[in-house]
C-alpha cells in the first residue's frame, strides 16, 4: 500500500464533471425537487447522532457518481489506508499522521495510554483542589499559553464544552500582543493560578515571549523553586522545556507524529481536562474515534466526510467558487470556525502538487462564517443577494441543553428557513421590485445533531479533520505540513532586529519606512 499521488485533471471522472457540469449549471435546485419526492430523503445519511441533508446543493444522482468515481480513481481507499497504517503520508517532513491513534482506546500506542493517565491524574488534583500553589492555596485558574494548533484547539472545546464545566477559571495567551498578556494578567492571582505552556517544538516565538513575561511576572511576588507548582508544559522538546525550569516530572509529552492542527486530543488538550474533566475529555476522544471508525470502514457513497468533501470539491473545482460559509446555530461553537479555518487552510492552502508539479486547478477553498442568528444579522444579505456563490454548511443540535424550548423552537426554525429561502429564493412569488428579489439556487449542507455532548462533538471535529483529508488526497497536494507558515517565522527575525537596532540588512524600501515612521 502506498499514498497515492494522481493528478485529479487526467481521471475520467474529471472529465465526466465537467460535460455533466455543462448540462446542470443552469439547473435550479428547487426544480430538482418537483422532479424528485424522495430528493429529501435520497441525498440524506443518517450516522449515529448525526444527520446530514445534503438535498439543498446543486447535484443530483449522476454528479454524486461521478464524484464517487473521481474519489476511487484517484485512489482514495488506498490514501485511506496508508494514513491509518501509520506510512509517512506527510512525505515533506517524513511523518506519520497518526491524530487518530490518540483517540483509539483499543490500539492506543503505550506511550499515549501513560500520558493520558498522567493527564487524568494532574487535572483530577487541580479539580479536586489538592494540588496546592506556593502560599498552599488551591488553584482557581488555568492558563493556557500556545498559539495555533497549541491554542485554536483547546480554546474552541473550552468553549464548546462550557455547560459541562467546573469552577475553574480557563484563559487563553495565543497573540504576542503585550496588551493580550497583560489583560489576562490583570486577571489572575498568582498564588492561585496554574500556567500551561503548550508549544510542540518550544521554539515558537510568540508562545516563548509569552511564557517568559508570565514568568518574570510571577516571580515578582514568588521564587524560582515556586515554578515547579505553578508551571508545567506540553511539548516534543523536553530539553528546552527544562532550560526554561520547567520540571521534567511537570512536562507531558506529545509526538512528532501528531500535527499541531490536529494536536487538540493529544496532551495539548490538558487545559480541556482541567475545565471539563478527564472523563469528559475521554468522551470527546471516543466520539472522535467513532466517526475514525465510520470514516475508514463506511462505503464512500454512505461516509459524512467523504460525501461533504466531494460537495466541496464540486463547487470549488466546476462552479469555481472561492469560499465557505460555515454557520452552527449554537453559540457554543462561538470558537468552531476560526479553529476550521487553521485546520482547513493551514492543510490544504498548496498548489504543488504530490509529484513536485505546480497544479493546474484550485486547492484550498477559504472558511469563514459564525453563529447563527447572529450571522442573519451580518452577512446573510450577501449570501442571498450577493454576486458571489456561496455553499453553506449550517450544523445545529436539535436538543438545547438547557431546557428553554421556545429559544430552541426560534433557534432551529431560523436555521432551516435560511437554508429552504436560499435554495428557492422568491421564485414563483410575486414581488414588488427587483431589489426584493432572491433567485435562490443557493446551495448548503445542514448537519443536524442530536445534542451537544462531549462525544458528538468529538465526532465533529474528527468528520470535519477527515474531510479536508479527502480534499488534500483529490487534489493531490500535501496536506499536513504546513511551509508558508514556516517562512512566516524566519521573515520577522531580520524585521525584528531591524526595529531593535541590531542590523537594518537588506530591508526592503517600503518596511524601512514603516520602521522608521513606527518610532516617530
Ligand atoms: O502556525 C504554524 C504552526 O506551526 C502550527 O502548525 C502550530 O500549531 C503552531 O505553529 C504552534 O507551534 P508550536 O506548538 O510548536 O508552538
Amino acid at each position: 500500500m502506498s499514498f497515492p499521488s494522481i493528478n485529479p485533471v487526467n481521471t475520467k471522472a474529471w472529465g465526466q464533471l465537467q460535460k455533466h457540469f455543462d448540462e446542470l449549471k443552469n439547473q435550479h435546485i428547487s426544480q430538482l425537487f418537483s422532479d424528485d419526492d424522495s430528493r429529501a430523503a435520497r441525498f440524506s445519511l443518517e450516522w449515529e447522532n448525526f444527520y446530514l441533508d445534503y438535498s439543498k446543493n446543486r447535484v443530483n444522482s449522476q454528479t454524486m457518481d461521478l464524484l464517487l468515481q473521481l474519489a476511487d480513481e484517484v485512489k482514495l481507499k488506498d490514501a485511506i489506508a496508508a494514513q491509518f497504517s501509520g506510512e509517512h503520508i506527510n512525505q515533506t517532513e517524513d511523518r506519520a499522521v497518526r491524530h487518530t491513534a490518540l483517540r483509539d482506546f483499543e490500539n492506543m500506542p503505550k506511550e499515549v495510554k501513560k500520558t493520558l493517565k498522567k493527564m487524568r491524574v494532574f487535572s483530577k488534583k487541580v479539580i479536586d483542589k489538592s494540588w496546592k500553589g506556593f502560599t498552599s492555596k488551591a488553584i482557581t485558574d488555568v492558563v493556557n499559553i500556545g498559539i495555533g494548533g497549541s491554542d485554536l484547539g483547546p480554546d474552541m472545546v473550552t468553549e464548546a464544552l462550557s455547560f459541562y464545566k467546573n469552577h475553574l477559571r480557563v484563559h487563553y495567551i495565543s497573540n504576542v500582543d503585550g496588551d493580550h498578556v497583560q489583560e489576562t494578567l490583570k486577571k489572575l492571582n498568582r498564588e492561585t493560578t496554574l500556567f500551561i505552556i503548550v508549544s510542540k517544538t518550544f521554539t515558537t516565538q510568540e508562545t516563548l515571549t509569552n511564557a517568559s513575561t508570565v514568568r518574570n511576572w510571577f516571580l515578582k511576588e514568588a521564587t524560582i523553586l515556586d515554578i515547579e507548582s505553578h508551571f508545567v508544559a506540553v511539548s516534543t522538546n523536553l530539553k528546552e522545556v527544562q532550560n526554561f525550569g520547567i520540571a521534567p516530572e511537570n512536562i507531558f509529552p506529545m509526538w512528532d507524529w501528531v500535527g499541531g492542527r490536529f494536536s487538540l486530543w493529544s496532551a495539548v488538550g490538558l487545559s480541556i481536562c482541567c475545565a471539563v474533566g478527564y472523563s469528559n475529555f475521554e468522551k470527546l476522544l471516543r466520539g472522535a474515534h467513532q466517526m475514525d471508525c465510520h470514516f475508514k470502514n463506511t462505503s464512500f457513497k454512505h461516509n459524512l466526510p467523504v460525501v461533504m468533501a466531494l460537495l466541496s470539491v464540486w463547487y470549488n473545482n466546476f462552479f469555481k467558487t472561492e469560499t465557505e460559509a460555515i454557520v452552527p446555530y449554537s453559540q457554543y461553537l462561538s470558537k468552531f470556525v476560526p479553529y476550521l479555518q487553521q485546520a482547513i487552510m493551514e492543510s490544504n492552502g498548496k498548489q504543488i502538487d504530490r509529484n513536485q508539479m505546480s497544479v493546474n486547478y484550485q486547492t484550498g477553498t477559504v472558511i469563514w462564517g459564525s453563529t447563527g442568528t447572529n450571522a442573519q444579522h451580518a452577512f446573510f444579505q450577501l449570501l442571498h443577494q450577493g454576486t458571489k456563490l456561496i455553499p453553506v454548511d449550517f450544523i445545529t443540535f436539535a436538543k438545547a441543553l438547557y431546557k428553554q424550548d421556545h429559544h430552541q423552537e426560534i433557534l432551529l426554525a431560523n436555521c432551516f428557513a435560511q437554508s429552504e429561502a436560499l435554495l428557492n429564493g422568491t421564485k414563483g412569488e410575486v414581488v414588488e421590485n427587483s431589489y426584493k428579489q432572491f433567485e435562490g439556487n443557493r446551495p448548503s449542507n445542514t448537519l443536524l445533531i442530536k445534542q451537544l455532548t462531549p462525544e458528538n462533538f468529538g465526532a465533529l471535529i474528527a468528520l470535519y479533520e477527515h474531510k479536508l483529508f479527502v480534499q488534500g488526497v483529490i487534489w493531490n497536494i500535501f496536506s499536513y505540513d504546513q511551509w508558508g507558515v514556516e517562512l512566516g517565522k524566519k521573515l520577522a527575525k531580520g524585521t525584528l532586529n531591524a526595529l531593535q537596532n541590531k542590523s537594518s540588512g537588506n530591508m526592503h524600501p517600503a518596511t524601512e519606512k514603516l520602521l522608521l515612521k513606527s518610532k516617530r
